[in-house]
């Protein structure tokens, strides 16, 4: 595996290989990787021919009161399963090569109305942090494909947005979640949960599994489900931004339609904000 902080190193290596005819496949992460990021490069070279992946925790992307200085640094560990998991190149940019101006100054990729709801509306600001890193980095590697979770559902679709408003030839690619055998969806940020708090952690899941009951029995208040999913997870202990079922574009839901897409965000203790989300289709 290729190792580099470098852009013209990025350059010239990936520009090699197209020389070569490869197809170049791209996992965006922020580090610590857990399985569910080894399972986007393991898709990734399903595709294509050569896997480049980035560690960047991006501070562009975290709120003045989040977690940036917190978020775990693991480079070691992650080189170390990065190799194992056959990637060709990975980059570790600093923030210096990353945003060469104050941040303050940058230019910044906007999805409107996608990005203000749902996560947006609770973090403002996070996903013109995420368009604007993501946009930079497809531009230093120019993927052909390009892989992120399904986890992080919402951030799927406006990286989606994104790509097709500003005509970029890149494939995304989704990745299912990958959970832990009690079901909680995996997430760098569960390191932040207490050992009783870990425990308490999969009532998330189960909750999403039992607003799909209901859908499936035929309800369809689609605003009582959520404030009554809500209410259950308040009772449990959680602190929950919010609960909501949407249509898979995360347009508003109809009783007509027969798929749909249940998201939480919900904070379990002090530090840790849960996110997960759970498709249906009766089709
Ligand atoms: O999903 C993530 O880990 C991040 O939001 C991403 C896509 C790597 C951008 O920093």
């Amino acid at each position: 595996m290729i190792l580099t902080d470098s852009i013209d190193t990025l350059r010239t290596t990936i520009a090699r290989w197209r020389a070569e005819g490869a197809r170049i496949g791209f996992a965006p992460t922020m580090g610590n990787l857990h399985a569910g990021h080894l399972r986007l490069v393991e898709v990734a070279h399903e595709h294509v021919d050569r896997v480049v992946a980035s560690i960047f925790v991006n501070p562009l992307q975290f709120g003045p009161n989040e977690d940036f200085t917190a978020y775990p640094r693991t480079l070691l560990e992650d080189l170390e399963a990065l190799k194992s998991a056959h990637t060709d190149l990975t980059f570790t940019p600093s923030v210096e090569t990353m945003y060469p101006r104050p941040l303050a100054d940058l230019t910044r990729v906007t999805v409107p109305g996608l990005g203000k709801q749902l996560e947006g509306a609770h973090r403002p600001g996070h996903f013109d942090g995420v368009t604007t890193v993501v946009a930079r980095l497809f531009n230093l590697v120019q993927p052909d494909l390009a892989v992120f979770g399904e986890k992080d559902y919402q951030q799927l679709c406006i990286i989606r947005r994104m790509v097709a408003d500003l005509g970029w030839p890149i494939r995304i690619q989704s990745v299912p979640t990958v959970r832990e055998p009690d079901g909680l969806a995996m997430s760098s940020r569960n390191g932040y949960l207490t050992a009783e708090e870990r425990r308490h952690a999969p009532a998330l899941a189960r909750t999403l599994q039992e607003v799909a009951g209901h859908l499936r029995a035929g309800e369809r208040d689609f605003a009582g489900l959520s404030l009554a999913a809500m209410q259950i997870l308040n009772e449990d202990g959680f602190r929950t931004d919010y609960v909501s079922i949407r249509r898979p574009d995360l347009s508003p839901p109809s009783p007509d339609d027969r798929e749909w897409i249940i998201l939480a965000a919900a904070w379990l203790g002090p530090r840790t904000r849960l996110i997960d989300n759970l498709s249906i289709s009766l089709v």
